[in-house]
């Protein structure tokens, strides 16, 4: 495996961030991160390109699965590095799947496919009314491996739990995440419209806040 440092920018304070690599491979993410970071003059890299393998992510919370694969790919780039981990918390289900999400069908024996979880999602909530959810989204930032003072931001974004799918667009849980103010499932709404809105969003606008106070 060739890993390729970048030293610069790796010291730099929030402001003078230029280049970040992203921790993850996902092609959507980059898309919907790198077009909020380009308004604020930082780009964004894959990991991939870098030839950075996946982080593991074995921790129990958010946070310090987003933090370890930040970690993960500023020391084997020597990029300043971002991440995110994200899940749907479920009221009625105690926060399930939540930082399980991905996993959450595999847990019980299942495949690890969005039907499977979906499938998971829709017995456990069967005859269940109070159908509250939301998709949370931790980003965290480090300026190097080893930074003390990561940046850390959040966002929910607040549904109910559909019975039956709609919509075609997105991934995972979205054809039963229903949006009451947009009368809309995540899966039924533009691309454009679900990455103005989500928790990635959200999260991402807190993030790019924080690095503008640091200016
Ligand atoms: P990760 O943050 O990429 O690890 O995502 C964890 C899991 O949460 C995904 O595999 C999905 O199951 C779920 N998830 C996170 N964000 C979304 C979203 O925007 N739509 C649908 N599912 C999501």
């Amino acid at each position: 495996m060739n890993e390729v440092r970048q030293d610069d920018g790796a010291h730099a304070s929030g402001a003078a961030l230029k280049k970040v690599v992203l921790a993850s491979n996902n092609a959507g993410k980059l898309r919907e991160f790198a077009a909020l970071l380009d308004a604020a003059g930082i780009e964004l890299i894959a990991q991939g390109t870098l030839n950075v393998p996946e982080a593991e992510e074995p921790h129990p919370t958010f946070v310090e699965n987003a933090l370890t694969k930040a970690r993960h790919a500023a020391k084997l780039t020597g990029l300043p590095a971002l991440a995110d981990d994200s899940g749907l918390c479920v009221r009625a289900l105690r926060g399930a799947p939540g930082v399980y999400s991905a996993r959450y069908a595999q847990l019980a024996g299942g495949e690890k496919s969005d039907a499977a979880n979906n499938a998971r999602l829709v017995a456990a909530l069967q005859g269940e009314t109070d159908r509250r959810g939301y998709y949370y989204c931790v980003l965290a930032l480090v300026r190097h491996a080893d930074d003390p003072e990561p940046l850390i931001a959040e966002g929910r974004w607040h549904g109910e739990i559909l019975d039956a799918p709609r919509g075609e667009h997105g991934f995972g849980y979205d054809p039963y995440f229903f949006l009451p103010s947009l009368n809309a499932s995540a899966a039924e709404l533009e691309p454009a419209v679900k990455n103005a809105s989500s928790h990635r969003a959200i999260a991402l606008r807190q993030l790019l806040a924080r690095l503008s106070e640091e200016a």
